[in-house]
C-alpha cells in the first residue's frame, strides 16, 4: 500500500520506517529539513533500538523516503497524522497547532477515498471536529491511538498489545476500518485485537492507559511515603502485591516517579479537557496523582542533602542517568535531569552521566557538567545518585568497585534498582526511595 506519515518525530519517525518493514510503500514527511536530511540517509534523529536497522533497510529497499514537501502524500491510500501535541504554553490543555497544521496542508493533496488516520494524542472531540473538514475532500477519518514506548518502539509499532479504530458511522467507516486491517495485515493475522469503535471513544481509549499507568505508578509511589512514615519497604510491598494477578507487577516500580514526553503532558490535557466539559470532578485524583509524583523529585533531593549531613554545597555529586527512563536519549520532563538541576541549585557540584542522554541534556541545562565516562564522573564524588536505571548503574556497578574511585560512601537509590543489602556490607549508607 501507499502510505503517507506527516511528522517524523518519535511516533511518525518509527512508524513510517516500520510501516515500510512490514511492505508499504511509505513517504515520511516533516518540516524540519535536518531531521528529514537525517532520515533520508537512514540515520534516526534520536536513540531508538532497533530503528537504525530499519531505516537503513527501508530507504535502502527504495520503500521508504522522507521529505519536506507536502505534496509527496498525494497518491497515497493512508495518511498518518504522528505530529506532537505538547502541553500548552501557560497552560495544562494540549496546544494542537501541529494537528491544525498537519490537516490543512494535507488537505489539498486528499483525493476521494482516502484515509487520514491520527495517531497523535488529542483531546477528546478533536477528531469528531477535523473529521469535518477532511470529509469535504471525498477522504475518511479514521482515529488510531498509538500507544508504542520508548525504547520499544519498533516492536510496539510492528507487534502492538491492540489496534484501536475509531471510526464514523455506516459504510464509509466500514470500509476505512478494512483499510487499516490491510495496512496492520501481518499484525492482524496473528490475532492481534482490532477494535472498531466511535471517535470518542478511540481519543479516549490513548488518554485513559495514560491516566491509569501514570496512576498505578503514582499509587506505588504513596505507598513508598507511607513506608517511609512506617520502617517497610516498598519493594517487598510490590512484589507481594504484584503477586495477585489482578494488580500485576508491572509499573509498581517505586522511585521518582514518571516523565517523559507522554504521561505527564497527557494527564494534564486530559484533566484540562475534563474541565471543559464540566466533569473534572471524575479525574480530579489524576491533579492527585501528579502531586505524589513531582514529591518523589523532593524526596530524593532531600535524602541526598541528608545523606551529606544537611547540606550540599560544595560536595560533589555524581548522577546517574539524565534520560527519563533507560533505552532513550529522550530527557523531556525528566525526573533524573530535575534531581539534578536541584541539586545543583542548592549549591552541588553535580557531575551528570548518561550512556544516550548527554548531549540532549547539554541543550537543556548546560550549567551542569556532564561526563560520559561513568567512572570518571565517579571519581572523588561525596554522593553517588541514581536515578535512570540504565543496567550500566543498576546491574553492571559492584559498589566494591565504586569505592575505588568516590571520595565519600553515601548512595541514594532514586530507582530502587540497586541491592541495598550488598552496598551496605560494602559500607556505603544506602538511602532508598520508600525503604529503610
Ligand atoms: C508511555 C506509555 O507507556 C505508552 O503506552 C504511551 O504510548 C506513551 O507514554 P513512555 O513515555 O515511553 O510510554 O514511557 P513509560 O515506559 O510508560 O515510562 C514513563 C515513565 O514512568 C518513565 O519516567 C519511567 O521511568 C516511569 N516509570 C515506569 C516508573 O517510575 N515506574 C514504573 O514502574 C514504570
Amino acid at each position: 500500500m501507499r502510505v503517507s506519515v506527516i511528522g517524523c518525530g518519535y511516533l511518525g519517525a518509527v512508524h513510517a520506517a516500520a510501516m515500510a518493514s512490514i511492505g508499504h510503500e511509505v513517504v515520511g514527511i516533516d518540516v524540519d529539513q535536518r531531521k528529514i536530511d537525517a532520515l533520508s540517509k537512514g540515520e534516526a534523529p534520536f536513540f531508538e533500538p532497533g530503528l537504525p536497522e530499519i531505516l537503513t533497510e527501508g530507504t535502502q529497499s527504495g520503500r521508504l523516503s522522507f521529505t519536506t514537501d507536502i505534496s509527496a502524500a498525494a497518491g497515497a491510500a493512508v495518511h498518518f497524522i504522528g505530529v506532537g501535541t505538547p502541553q500548552q504554553a501557560g497552560g495544562y490543555a494540549a496546544d494542537l497547532t501541529y494537528v491544525n497544521a498537519a490537516i490543512d496542508s494535507l488537505l489539498p493533496h486528499l483525493r476521494e477515498g482516502d484515509i487520514v488516520a491520527g495517531k497523535s494524542t488529542v483531546p477528546v472531540g478533536t477528531a469528531a471536529e477535523l473529521a469535518t473538514r477532511v470529509s469535504e475532500t471525498g477522504a475518511t477519518l479514521v482515529w488510531n491511538p498509538e500507544f508504542l514506548r520508548e525504547g520499544w518502539a519498533v516492536q510496539d509499532t510492528i507487534d502492538p498489545d491492540r489496534l484501536v479504530a475509531g471510526v464514523p458511522e455506516g459504510p464509509d467507516g466500514e470500509r476505512a476500518a478494512d483499510i487499516l486491517r490491510e495496512v496492520y495485515a501481518p499484525a492482524v493475522a496473528k490475532g492481534t485485537p482490532f477494535i472498531v469503535t466511535d471517535y470518542a471513544t478511540a481519543e479516549l481509549v490513548k488518554v485513559s492507559a495514560n491516566a491509569f499507568l501514570a496512576t498505578k505508578i503514582s499509587f506505588i509511589n504513596a505507598m513508598a511515603e507511607i513506608a517511609e512514615a512506617t520502617g517497610a519497604d516498598v519493594t517487598e510491598l510490590a512484589d507481594a502485591i504484584g503477586y495477585d494477578a489482578r494488580i500485576g507487577r508491572k509499573f509498581l516500580g517505586s522511585g521518582i516517579g514518571f516523565g517523559g514526553g507522554c504521561l505527564p503532558k497527557d494527564i494534564r490535557a486530559f484533566a484540562a479537557r475534563a474541565e471543559e466539559l464540566g466533569r473534572g470532578e471524575s479525574i480530579k485524583f489524576l491533579h492527585e496523582m501528579d502531586a505524589i509524583n513531582m514529591r518523589r523529585r523532593d524526596r530524593a533531593v532531600e535524602l541526598v542533602v541528608n545523606g551529606l549531613g544537611g547540606s550540599v554545597f560544595g560536595k560533589k555529586v555524581a548522577v546517574l542517568g539524565a534520560a527519563f527512563k533507560p533505552h532513550s536519549d529522550d530527557v523531556r520532563d525528566s525526573p533524573a535531569l530535575d534531581v539534578a538541576v536541584r541539586l545543583n541549585g542548592l549549591g552541588a557540584n553535580v557531575v551528570v552521566t548518561d550512556p544516550q542522554a548527554i548531549d540532549n541534556a547539554r541543550r537543556l541545562h548546560p550549567q551542569l557538567t556532564y561526563v560520559a565516562d561513568r567512572d570518571e564522573t565517579l571519581r572523588d564524588a561525596d554522593a553517588v545518585v541514581l536515578v535512570t536505571e540504565w543496567d550500566e548503574y543498576r546491574r553492571e556497578m559492584a559498589p566494591e568497585h565504586v569505592s575505588t574511585l568516590t571520595h565519600g560512601r553515601v548512595v541514594v537509590d532514586g530507582r530502587n534498582g540497586l541491592d541495598a543489602a550488598a552496598w551496605r556490607a560494602a559500607g556505603w549508607s544506602y538511602y532508598g526511595m520508600g525503604r529503610p
